[in-house]
């Protein structure tokens, strides 16, 4: 097979940032998949529907001519965010979920939940009213190991939360562990993983592959062998709980190498394309079209894409560097070295 033609994908997990930052990654998304769930995690957060609706309007306008896209809007859940919002953000129709970052979590989450139980009457309009609770899943308490903390989530956190919210849509978010996987498994159909492209050919070994590589380190932190060895049989199961979120996560390269670097890998230029490596490395083509183009339209209630795209099986180079700010560059993952699909453009 030297070409794969599938229905248009979506990302069902995505940071577009906002700015200057938004209009220089917008189109490596737009290019490949219709939708995307737009992370809330902006500096102010996006905690209310008036602030998502204004962001939204920010890409809409960045959509390059030509392109079609449609980003699905969260709001970023806090100690305080009222279960009315919940109402409105329904109403309104543009938001599709909201974002759960434990307090300190990862890249902007100093704003998030710091007591799950101060978000008891919003969780339970959510769970009311079918709006998503997506979850970044790792608990923050610097005295669990780093690699375990999406375990110790889980069995803290997440099964706590499932059995108090019984009808709750919830997806972990990134999901990166055995663990992760089999909670999802034993779950009901209400309860879903997205699973990012990295994780799926990254373990841990990445990170320090002859050196210290900022580009490879992103949360949760890549895991051993056995947990990418879950993720890949996940994902190419068939399994509609398991779908496409890339977590694209695009940070200035003055950002990523430094002393104390972010986290983040920044994929979309080749959002879809090294999924189909993944897959392909696992014997698993066929697998693809339902895992990023139709299981995360059906967990969200939304209709599947009608437009297609084709993948052609042929070596190219990422750039070293993608223009992102005046003042600084981004460096895509694989930057540098090949992608072995390319995306033709579409028809
Ligand atoms: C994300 C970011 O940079 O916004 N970083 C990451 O490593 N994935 C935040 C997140 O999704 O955790
Ligand atoms: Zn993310």
């Amino acid at each position: 097979m030297d070409s794969i033609t599938l229905t248009r994908p979506d990302d069902w997990h995505l940071h577009l940032r906002d700015g200057e930052a938004l209009k220089a990654v917008l189109p490596d998304t737009a290019r490949r998949f219709a939708r995307a769930i737009v992370m809330p995690n902006l500096k102010p957060p996006v905690t209310r529907v008036a602030e998502a609706a204004a962001y939204r309007a920010r890409i809409l306008a960045a959509v390059p001519p030509g392109l079609s896209f449609t980003p699905l809007m969260t709001l970023y859940l806090t100690d305080n965010l009222p279960a009315d919002e919940i109402d409105r953000a329904k109403e309104c129709g543009i938001i599709h979920a909201v974002k759960l970052y434990p307090a300190g979590a990862t890249t902007n989450a100093d704003a998030g939940v710091t007591d799950l139980t101060k978000c008891t009457k919003t969780l339970a309009r959510m769970e009311r009213l079918g709006l998503p609770l997506l979850v970044h899943g790792e608990v923050t308490d610097p005295a669990v190991d780093i690699f375990d903390r999406e375990a110790v989530f889980i069995d803290t956190v997440l099964a706590p939360l499932t059995k108090d919210f019984p009808a709750l849509k919830v997806v972990l978010e990134h999901v990166t562990t055995r663990e992760g996987v089999e909670f999802v498994k034993a779950s009901g159909a209400n309860v879903a993983a997205t699973i990012t492209a990295h994780h799926l050919l990254m373990n841990r070994n990445a990170i320090f592959s002859g050196g210290l590589r900022p580009h490879h380190y992103c949360l949760p932190v890549p895991k051993r062998e056995v947990h990418r060895q879950a993720l890949i049989a996940a994902a190419t199961s068939g399994n509609p709980k398991f779908f496409l979120g890339t977590d694209s996560a695009p940070h200035a390269r003055r950002a990523k190498e430094a002393a104390c670097g972010c986290a983040g890998c920044y994929t979309a230029h080749a959002g879809i394309e090294l999924y189909a490596e993944a897959f392909e490395a696992a014997g698993a083509l066929d697998a693809l079209e339902g895992y990023a183009s139709f299981f995360g339209a059906d967990f969200y209630g939304l209709p599947r894409n009608g437009e297609q795209i084709t993948l052609v099986r042929e070596r190219w180079r990422v750039p070293n560097e993608l223009p992102y700010a005046a003042d600084d560059v981004l460096v895509p993952l694989r930057a540098g070295e090949t992608v072995g699909w390319r995306l033709e453009d579409m028809q």
